[in-house]
């Protein structure tokens, strides 16, 4: 495990620019921390450091955005239960052969690949640490 420490959300941003390059097809991130701890943030940067130029933005209603067909961002905070997920066909994302990052994750524990990467984003005021 590693630790950087940002001072900003550009930071942060750029960070997980550079963290994406380690990303490869079928990849599945959980991005976790609290609530307004920069996971989007983490995820735009992501998202940007795979080369993909549209606006990102947080998938807070229909629960997963696309981007190219091989990027999927996931925000399960609504879910209301796997089941839920299930039917809305949450899990057949993790098939896809993209790369997923998704926040709130827990609360689709039982439909997540066995295998995961983990990036935690913690703190509040401007420094955060992001743990990888
Ligand atoms: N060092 C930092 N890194 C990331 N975000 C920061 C930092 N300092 C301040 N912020 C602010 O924290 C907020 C992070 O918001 P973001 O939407 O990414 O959080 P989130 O973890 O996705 O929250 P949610 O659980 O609601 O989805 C932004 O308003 C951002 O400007
Ligand atoms: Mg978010």
């Amino acid at each position: 495990m590693a630790v950087f420490i940002s001072h900003s959300e550009e930071e942060t941003f750029s960070w997980a620019k550079r963290f994406a390059a380690s990303l490869n097809p079928g990849d599945t991130v959980l991005l976790e921390g609290g609530m307004g701890a920069g996971k989007t943030v983490l995820a735009k940067g992501m998202i940007a450091g795979m080369g993909i130029s549209d606006e990102v933005t947080s998938p807070t209603y229909a629960y997963v955005n696309e981007y190219g067909g091989r990027v999927f961002h996931f925000d399960c905070y609504r879910v209301e239960s796997e089941a839920q997920a299930y039917g809305l066909g949450l899990a057949d994302y993790f098939e896809r052969g993209g790369v997923c990052l998704v926040e709130w994750g827990e609360k689709i524990a039982g439909l997540l690949p066995a295998r995961v990467r983990r990036v935690r984003i913690l703190g509040s005021g401007d420094e955060r640490e992001i743990v990888f």
